[in-house]
């Protein structure tokens, strides 16, 4: 990583590639390893040392614009505001060395896009009775997130995650 440092300050970092901050602290955590990329974030599983938990990280492509740091930062500040089993949880915001990050409830599985994939590859099959009750389970969350005033305004498969157990759950908010 490159810092700009001006007036003392460390203004904006280059990273080489998203593997490049594997190993390293983002403030007060740890990036563990590098889970995938889009084109405007960086995310990570990493861990809270002290207290021992794991985490996911969100990190704002370095070289970003300062408007899209504070979308990034205001959509985790609604985020907060949403209590609901199905929509995940925000723990913390911050700035390191130049990157905007936020953190996350680590859920673990992928999204409905690989699922969906994956299963296509797999040539399985899921029950109708699952479509329908985790169809149901995430449009729950999303009615949910509309009566509170904070609509989700961008879903598709990459927005949710299916958990390890096959259930499908945990909106990957954009509010
Ligand atoms: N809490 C989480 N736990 C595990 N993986 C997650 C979590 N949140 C997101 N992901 C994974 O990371 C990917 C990118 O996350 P996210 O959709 O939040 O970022 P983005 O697409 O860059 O931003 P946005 O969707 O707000 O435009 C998701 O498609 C999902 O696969
Ligand atoms: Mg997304």
């Amino acid at each position: 990583m490159v810092g700009d440092e001006r007036n003392g300050k460390v203004r904006s970092i280059t990273c080489v590639s998203a593997e490049s901050l594997v190993g390293r602290p983002l403030g007060n955590y740890l990036v563990d390893h590098f889970l995938e990329e889009t084109k405007k974030t960086w995310f990570y599983q990493g861990r809270h040392p002290r207290l021992r938990i794991d985490i996911g990280l969100k990190v704002l492509r370095p070289g970003s614009s300062d408007d899209k740091a504070q979308c990034l930062n205001e959509e985790a500040y609604n985020l907060t505001r949403l209590k609901h089993s199905n929509i995940v949880r925000v723990y913390d915001i911050g700035t390191y060395e130049g990157l905007s990050f936020v953190v996350l409830e680590l859920v673990k599985g992928r999204n409905l896009r690989k699922f969906l994939d994956e299963l296509k590859a797999s040539k399985k099959t899921i029950s109708l009775y699952d479509i329908l009750n985790t169809t149901s389970t995430t449009l729950d969350a999303l009615d949910y997130a509309r009566k509170e005033g904070i609509p989700h305004t961008d879903v598709k498969p990459e927005n949710i995650m299916v958990k390890e157990n096959g259930n499908f759950g945990r909106c990957t908010k954009r509010v």
